[in-house]
């Protein structure tokens, strides 16, 4: 990817405090486009912007939590009215889900499950597809996950709305395919973030548990995650659409 790749574009970033989001955020501003961040964690998006900056390029921090609608499209329109215009949207945002089988996880972890991780993408690209209407089109990648496309133990709730966050993309990538909208997913497998430090409880055990899933015997790095989005949203991916990527070390590919 060329520094001037997206040069005049707009992206726009949702869970970019942080992990997948941030190293994106940054992919994005290191290829030449002016990026918008959102998150709930202030201070930690805060230094994204910083770090975003030190591209040359502009970037432009915003609370929002993905949950809320009025937020969202409140959102876009200071990303509108300070870059004038947007040409990309990453609907990253997301939590984990406590490993649980399935009777024993609260409806409130289900409820919050399906609002941040499911609904959020649902908002998101609502308030986002009129912005890239306007211009003649753009590129929309949403996050699923390795639990997207297969089941997993203990994960019914994240594995349903991971699973829900593909179908909603390829029906919607049909929506808006004739009017020069290309929206997908990325479905990363262990990758190395505060998430998975949490999840894995940041131990050498519960590390050297999760790397256990991965045929290539490591965590993958955001960055690694980072290219596949920017490549989705270039260029170089013109003719893709309504795909879910996985990029995963070999996850899901078999036992
Ligand atoms: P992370 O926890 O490091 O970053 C997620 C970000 O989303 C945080 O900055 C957090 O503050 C923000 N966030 C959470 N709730 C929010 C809300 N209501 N509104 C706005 N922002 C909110 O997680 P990570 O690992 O970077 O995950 C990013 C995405 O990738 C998530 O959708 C996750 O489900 C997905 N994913 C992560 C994998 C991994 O191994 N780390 C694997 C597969 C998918």
């Amino acid at each position: 990817m060329t520094h001037d790749e997206f040069a005049g574009k707009v992206a726009f970033v949702t869970g970019a405090a942080g992990g997948i989001g941030r190293a994106t955020a940054i992919a994005f501003a290191a290829a030449g486009a002016d990026v918008a961040v959102t998150d709930i964690n202030l201070d930690e998006l805060a230094r994204t912007v910083e770090l975003i900056e030190q591209h040359g390029v502009r970037a432009l921090g915003t609370g929002c939590d993905v949950t809320n609608g009025e937020q969202i499209e409140s959102a876009l329109t200071r990303t509108i009215n300070t870059f004038g215009r947007l040409d990309i949207a990453f609907n990253n945002a997301g939590v984990e889900q406590p490993v649980a089988p399935l009777v024993d996880i609260p409806e409130h972890d289900w409820d919050r499950l399906v609002a941040t991780n499911l609904k959020s993408v649902f908002l998101c690209m609502k308030h986002q597809i009129p912005h890239l209407l306007s211009t003649g089109g753009g590129s929309i990648v949403n996050t699923s996950s390795g639990a997207g496309v297969i089941g997993i133990r203990g994960q019914s709730a994240y594995t349903a709305v991971k699973h829900g966050v593909i179908g909603m993309t390829k029906s919607a990538a049909l929506d808006y395919a004739a009017q020069g909208i290309r929206i997908n997913a990325i479905c990363p497998g262990i990758i190395e973030t505060p998430m998975m430090d949490r999840f894995s409880g940041g131990t050498p055990e519960g590390r050297a548990r999760v790397i256990a899933q991965e045929p290539v015997g490591r965590m993958g790095r955001p960055e690694e995650v980072a290219s596949a989005v920017l490549w989705l949203s270039s260029d170089l991916g013109a003719f893709t659409t309504g795909h879910a990527l996985v990029i995963d070390g070999g996850q899901t590919v078999g036992l």
